[in-house]
């Protein structure tokens, strides 16, 4: 796959969050850009202190072009105000920006597909850039996808998730605090579903207590 860098813009004036969004819709780093309604770049606050990063769109993010809109975006946004963060200090992004899905026949119920490695590598210069541009002090990785484009194919959230690790970035060494993805939570059996969302929380109390 190609990737993404040759869309991304060299002038350092153009790599601002807005610049990124707009270039981003001509994006075709990879395949995922054709059967998708449009990419879907980010949300929030552009120099937010916490930087949250997801899979990719879903079927409701991908009709609006606004990440974390559907059921798992509305159990995130509730677990964010419950860890005691506004909605000012956060930034809202995914690893891959558009919505990877089946389909059996056109006009039916697209089912999410996992992005595979090589699409998180293609996108990776976006996510790159926007964390460049924002500056968060502290990044929340949300699940697998995220966890594999930001700390590396051997990461583990269920070992490494709700502490701080440090890693080395662009722009100096940065903060990282991982937890399951919303969605995971969504799809835990009723019994136990309260006590992964308490979970997530807890961790993302772990990213508020990181901060400066
Ligand atoms: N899941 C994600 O990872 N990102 C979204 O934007 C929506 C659902
Ligand atoms: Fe470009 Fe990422 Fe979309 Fe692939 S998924 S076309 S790399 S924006």
């Amino acid at each position: 796959r190609p990737g993404a860098a040759g869309w991304v813009p060299d002038d350092p004036a153009r790599r601002d969050v807005e610049h990124l969004r707009e270039a981003a819709r001509a994006c075709r780093g990879c395949e995922l850009w054709e059967p998708a309604t449009q990419v879907v770049f980010s949300a929030g606050a552009a120099s937010g202190r916490v930087a949250l990063v997801g899979e990719q769109p879903g079927d409701s993010e991908d009709r609006r072009g606004v990440p974390f809109v559907g059921p798992a975006g509305r159990l995130l946004q509730e677990a964010v105000a419950e860890a005691g963060l506004a909605r000012e200090d956060v930034y809202v992004t995914n690893a891959v920006k558009h919505f990877r899905f089946t389909q059996s026949a056109p006009g039916k119920r697209r089912i999410h597909a996992t992005p595979d490695a090589g699409h998180v590598t293609a996108c990776l210069p976006w996510l790159t850039a926007e964390l460049a541009a924002v500056d968060p002090e502290v990044v929340v990785v949300l699940g697998a996808t995220a966890g594999r484009a930001l700390l590396g194919p051997s990461f583990r959230v269920t070992k490494e998730r709700g502490v701080v690790l440090e890693r080395e970035t662009s722009r100096g060494p940065k903060r990282f605090v991982a937890t399951i993805h919303p969605s995971a939570v969504l799809r835990t059996p009723d019994d136990q579903r309260a006590q992964a969302r308490d979970g997530l929380v807890a961790d993302l109390r772990v990213a508020v207590a990181a901060l400066g």
